[in-house]
């Protein structure tokens, strides 16, 4: 595959994207690019920095001082915010709780989007997230629409914590995502929606290798 394209992942919480997206950009020689991250990392400042998270004002005054860089390497990407590695702290269950409402701010998205169309500027990315099918990169080459259940997302999420040390409550988990699917798809600014020429992949029941394995198999139809 010689051209490079953008291939656009999104869907709600816990449904495989970053995942299989990494997997895909590492197959591909693509660089992946998860913008879950620069929301978690502002979520993360404005955290520290005590402001309300639900006062768009007091969120957007933060992005004038504020760098976040996402530095692809071998072991996955490394979130930086104002040149320090936030890349594991943005995990944790304050910033997933926070993201919600500060992503749903008019300005907080516009800086976002503008930054991740930067990025994708070049071609070759998987960019996994919420909106960028229908906001980011509307004319992106291939778009993608993962799902699951509430139920499997939950599980993999539980998962992937005990994987990484954290304290896990399955049940508790199952209710966060169905809160936070509820509230990424309910903001007036760019909802969870899918676009319309977006390819739907419920992966419910789909190992990750099979996944990958489709998005690569419709990636390369837009190169052909
Ligand atoms: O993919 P994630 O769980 O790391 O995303 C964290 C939050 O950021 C999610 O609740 C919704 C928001 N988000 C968004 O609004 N737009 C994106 N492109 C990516 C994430």
């Amino acid at each position: 595959m010689d051209k490079k394209i953008r291939i656009a992942i999104d869907g709600p919480a816990a449904a495989g994207k970053s995942t299989i997206a990494k997997l895909v950009a590492g197959r591909l020689g693509y660089t992946y690019i998860d913008t879950g991250a620069m929301y978690r990392a502002l979520t993360h400042k404005a955290i520290g920095a005590g402001v309300d998270l639900e006062e768009a004002g007091e969120v957007e005054a933060l992005l004038p001082g504020t760098q976040i860089i996402l530095e692809p390497g071998a072991e996955g990407q490394t979130v930086l915010l104002d040149g320090e590695d936030v890349t594991g702290v943005i995990r944790t269950s304050a910033v997933t709780n926070g993201v919600s409402a500060v992503s749903a701010h008019a300005g907080v998205r516009a800086y976002m989007v503008a930054e991740q169309r930067r990025m994708a500027r070049e071609g070759g990315v998987v960019m996994d997230g919420r909106d960028i099918g229908t906001a980011v990169l509307p004319d992106a080459e291939l778009k993608v629409f993962m799902t699951a259940t509430v139920e499997e997302r939950a599980r993999r999420r539980h998962l992937e914590n005990l994987a990484r040390g954290f304290d896990s409550d399955l049940g508790e988990l199952a209710r966060e995502i169905a809160i936070r699917d509820k509230k990424d798809s309910e903001r007036p600014v760019s909802p969870l929606v899918r676009a319309r020429d977006a390819v739907l992949l419920d992966t419910t029941d789909m190992t990750i290798e099979d996944a990958a394995d489709a998005i690569i198999r419709l990636a390369g139809e837009k190169v052909d």
